[in-house]
C-alpha cells in the first residue's frame, strides 16, 4: 500500500483541539473482554487482521474519522483487507497516527493507497479542509465512516455546561460538519455511503452519559434524514436507476467494545455491564468493522437509513 504522510483529519478532542478523552485500542484487549474464562473468539482478539479478505470495495476511497485507533483503526483495516484505499482521521496523537500508517502500508502492500490526516470534527472549517484534502489526494471519497467520538460521563446533576457542549460538539455536530461535504461529492458524483457510528447507549440511555446517549441519539436522526434527502436529491435528478450504487446512510450502534475508552468505567460498573450482556463478554473493534465493510459495499444499496446494532444482546 502506497502511503501519504500528509497531516490533517479528524477526531477525539474537545473544541480546544485538547483531546478530551481517548478511543484507543488497548494493547491487550483480552483483559477487559470478557469474564474471567476466554472463549474461542476471545483468543483470536486484539490481532493484526493482516490478510486480504476479498475484493469487494477494490477502487474504492473511504474517509474514516478517528481511524487511527480502537474501532476506527479496526474499520481501517476492514476495508482495506476489501481493497479500499483509506484515509483515517486522527486529533492530537501524530505519533500514533503515523505508526498505524506505517502498519498500514506494511500489512496491505499493494492494495491502493493510505493517509492520515490531522484535525478536529467539531470546527466545520476542519472537515471541510479534511474532505478537500482527501479528494485531492485520493480524487474521490466513496465511503465515510463517521466513527470519531469521546466521552465525558458524570451524573446529570453534576453535569457542566462544558462537559455537555464538548460531547454533543464532537459526537454529533462533527458527524455532521464531516457529512455535509462528503455528502455535496457523493451527490455530485451519485454514488455514495456514509455510516455512523453511534452506540447502544443512543438507544437505551446508560447511567452517567446523558450527554454522550443525547449525542448518540442525535445520530439516528441525522441517518434518517440524509437517507431520505439523499435518495431524494437522486430522485430529483432522475439518478436513482434499477441496480445503482446509489447513496446509502446507515448507522451502526455499537454496545460495550474493548478499547481504551472503557478504562475510565469503574470496576463494579463494569461487572453490572458485563452482567448485562446476554453473548457474556465485550465486543471486540473487528466485530464492529465488519459490519461497516459489509454496509459500505455497492451491493449494500438496498440497505439505508437503518439502524444497525451489534451489541451482544444487550439491547433485548
Ligand atoms: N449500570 C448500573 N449501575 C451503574 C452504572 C451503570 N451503567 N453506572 C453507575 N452505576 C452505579 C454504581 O455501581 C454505583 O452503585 P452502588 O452505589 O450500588 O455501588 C452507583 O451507580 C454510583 O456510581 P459511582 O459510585 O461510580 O458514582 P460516581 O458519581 O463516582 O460516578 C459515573 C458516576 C461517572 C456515572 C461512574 O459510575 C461511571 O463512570 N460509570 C460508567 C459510565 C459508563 O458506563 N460509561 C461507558 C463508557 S464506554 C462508552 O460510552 C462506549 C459505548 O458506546 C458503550
Amino acid at each position: 500500500m502506497q502511503t501519504h504522510r500528509r497531516t490533517t483529519l479528524c477526531d477525539v478532542t474537545g473544541p480546544d483541539a485538547t483531546p478530551k478523552a481517548s478511543i484507543v485500542m488497548v494493547s491487550d484487549p483480552s483483559s477487559i473482554l470478557g469474564g474471567t474464562a476466554m472463549n474461542a473468539l476471545d483468543s483470536t482478539s486484539g490481532q493484526r487482521s493482516t490478510a486480504m479478505a476479498g475484493q469487494k470495495l477494490s477502487g474504492k476511497v473511504a474517509l474514516v474519522t478517528g481511524g487511527t485507533r480502537g474501532i476506527g483503526a479496526a474499520i481501517c483495516r476492514s476495508l482495506a483487507s476489501q481493497g479500499a484505499s483509506v484515509a483515517a482521521g486522527y486529533s492530537g496523537n501524530r505519533d500514533r497516527a503515523e505508526q498505524f500508517l506505517k502498519e498500514l502500508e506494511e500489512d496491505f502492500a499493494g492494495q491502493g493507497r493510505a493517509s492520515i490526516h490531522q484535525g478536529n470534527v467539531s470546527h466545520p472549517e476542519d472537515c471541510r479542509r479534511v474532505v478537500q484534502e482527501v479528494l485531492g489526494e485520493h480524487g474521490r471519497i466513496d465511503i465515510l465512516v463517521n466513527n470519531a467520538g469521546i466521552t465525558m460521563d458524570k451524573m446529570a446533576m453534576k453535569m457542566s455546561v462544558e462537559e455537555w457542549n464538548t460531547v454533543l460538539a464532537v459526537n454529533l455536530s462533527g458527524s455532521f460538519f464531516m457529512a455535509q461535504p462528503a455528502l455535496e461529492h457523493m451527490v455530485e458524483r451519485g454514488t455514495g455511503r456514509i455510516i455512523f457510528v453511534s452506540s447502544v447507549i443512543g438507544e437505551t440511555g446508560n447511567i452517567g452519559q446523558a450527554n454522550y446517549a443525547a449525542s448518540k441519539a442525535g445520530l439516528l436522526g441525522l441517518t434518517k434524514t440524509l437517507a431520505k434527502e439523499a435518495a431524494f436529491i437522486l430522485a430529483r435528478a432522475g439518478r436513482l436507476v434499477d441496480n445503482g450504487v446509489g447513496i446509502t446512510v446507515n448507522t451502526v450502534t455499537p454496545g460495550f467494545v474493548a478499547t481504551e475508552m472503557l478504562e475510565n468505567v469503574p470496576e463494579k460498573v463494569l461487572d453490572k455491564i458485563r452482567s448485562q450482556i446476554p453473548v457474556g463478554r465485550l465486543c471486540r473493534p473487528e466485530e464492529i468493522a465488519r459490519v461497516v465493510h459489509f454496509l459500505a459495499a455497492d451491493a449494500s444499496a438496498y440497505i439505508t437509513g437503518q439502524v444497525w446494532g451489534v451489541n451482544g444482546g444487550l439491547d433485548m
